[in-house]
């Protein structure tokens, strides 16, 4: 079976799932052949040169045109959190199976819609929070699933950044709120709801506070979607920024768990640090992204005396997913996660199975980060199931 990729967007995460695409048919064993087929963007120059170093055949500077040409099935949406919906929701009309980038869309009415049209239409779709397919993630879950955790108690997350603190940062698309939706409480805070979702189960109730600690910023320079560091802003017109920088949440569990995520990008000297902690009865599991090839592990049922975290390298080709890569030791990094993502998504498409986490899933998560936004403006918990 052959699957033609067309992707929309070329920034950060059109380079990541190029790479990730050309990647997957070299390491992972699949009868599913991927073909770079092309690249939507509005800047035709740009994208002919995207095209070339990747290797897409072709560029449509509008990406109505590339959903609606025969020779595309794939659909991967790489841009900014506004524009998700429209697009998923062409692509699905089309007969596309469709990945969207998170978080799913700035609204959960949004993220219900592209759901609902999922259903409709019968194609697979993904929405990426790669995150879950780190392979010490994915053992961590395993783990969880023999109950080596017992009865789960806690589920800490913290996913902190500090690329903003400087304040002449300029309001690039993720400090609007028309664009981004949210702050880090959407950017990094939809990938630590979905890795408690994952791990734990389904988030009840919340309690938040979010805070915008620079009010205002210099706009960037014309034409720029994103900020190139070494940029200057200097004498640009200053606008207000309308999203959070920093979002701390309480949750509650269905299953009876209590939990905390603490989500910010003023964190000084934390550059990718997305992080767990699960406590449980019998033991307890932690993550760091920063050190992504480890997962540490406190057995409880050892005895007292030989008891104390220890950290299993999660490179054994035995572990989730490392197989396809190197021999043990031999560490793999971020662009990997999405790899896997995408080979368990051709398995689905070629078996007419389901992939998660999806739209459904997509809807889920931004009931959670929306009810923290109600919560922080109401000063009360607020109950997942009152947004309906
Ligand atoms: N999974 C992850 O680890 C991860 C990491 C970073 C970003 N993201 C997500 O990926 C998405 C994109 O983020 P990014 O960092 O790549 O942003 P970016 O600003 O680097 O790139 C966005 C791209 O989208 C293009 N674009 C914007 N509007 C468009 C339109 N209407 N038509 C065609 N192209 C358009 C821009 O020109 C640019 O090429 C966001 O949803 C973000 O949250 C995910």
């Amino acid at each position: 079976m052959k699957l033609n990729i067309g992707i929309i967007g070329m920034g950060f995460m059109g380079r990541a799932h190029s790479n990730a695409w050309s990647q997957l048919n070299k390491f992972f064993d699949t009868d599913v052949e991927i073909c770079l087929k092309a690249v939507a963007c509005r800047d035709k120059a740009r994208g002919e040169a995207f095209a070339k170093k990747w290797g897409y055949e072709s560029v449509e500077t509008d990406w109505r045109a590339m959903i609606a040409r025969d020779d595309i099935d794939v659909v991967d949406i790489l841009t900014p959190t506004y524009a998700h919906k429209e697009m998923a929701v062409e692509a699905m009309k089309a007969g596309k199976h469709v990945i969207c980038e998170k978080p799913c869309a700035l609204t959960w009415q949004e993220c219900h819609e592209m759901a609902e049209v999922a259903k409709e239409t019968g194609v697979v779709t993904y929405l990426n929070h790669n995150y879950r397919r780190v392979p010490a993630v994915a053992l961590a879950k395993q783990m969880i699933e023999e109950g080596r955790l017992g009865t789960i108690y806690h589920y800490c997350g913290k996913y902190m950044q500090e690329w903003i603190m400087d304040e002449n940062f300029p309001l690039t698309w993720h400090l609007q709120k028309e664009a981004a939706g949210a702050g880090p409480l959407y950017d990094l805070g939809s990938h630590n709801v979905d890795l408690a979702r994952y791990l734990v189960g389904e988030p009840t109730a919340v309690q938040a506070s979010l805070r915008t600690i620079v009010k205002e910023r210099p706009e960037a320079s014309a034409g720029a979607a994103t900020f190139s560091a070494g940029e200057s802003t200097e004498g640009n017109a200053k606008k207000p920024v309308t999203v959070d920088d920093a979002a701390f949440l309480i949750l509650d569990f269905e299953n009876g768990a209590i939990g905390s995520m603490d989500t910010s990008r003023f964190a000084a000297g934390r550059k990718n640090f997305n992080c767990f902690e699960i406590y449980g009865s019998k033991g307890a599991l932690c993550f760091n992204l920063e050190r992504m090839n480890e997962l540490q592990y406190y057995d409880m049922t050892n005895d007292v005396d030989h008891q104390g975290y220890r950290p299993i390298l999660v490179t054994e080709g035995s572990h989730p997913y490392v197989g396809a890569w190197w021999p043990q030791g031999h560490i793999i990094g971020y662009e990997h996660t999405f790899v896997h993502a995408f080979y368990d998504f051709v398995e689905a498409v070629r078996t007419g199975g389901k992939m998660t986490p999806d739209f459904e899933d997509g809807e889920k998560i931004t009931k959670v980060l929306q009810a923290a936004q109600i919560s922080d403006a109401e000063g009360r918990k607020v109950r997942i199931d009152e947004l309906k």
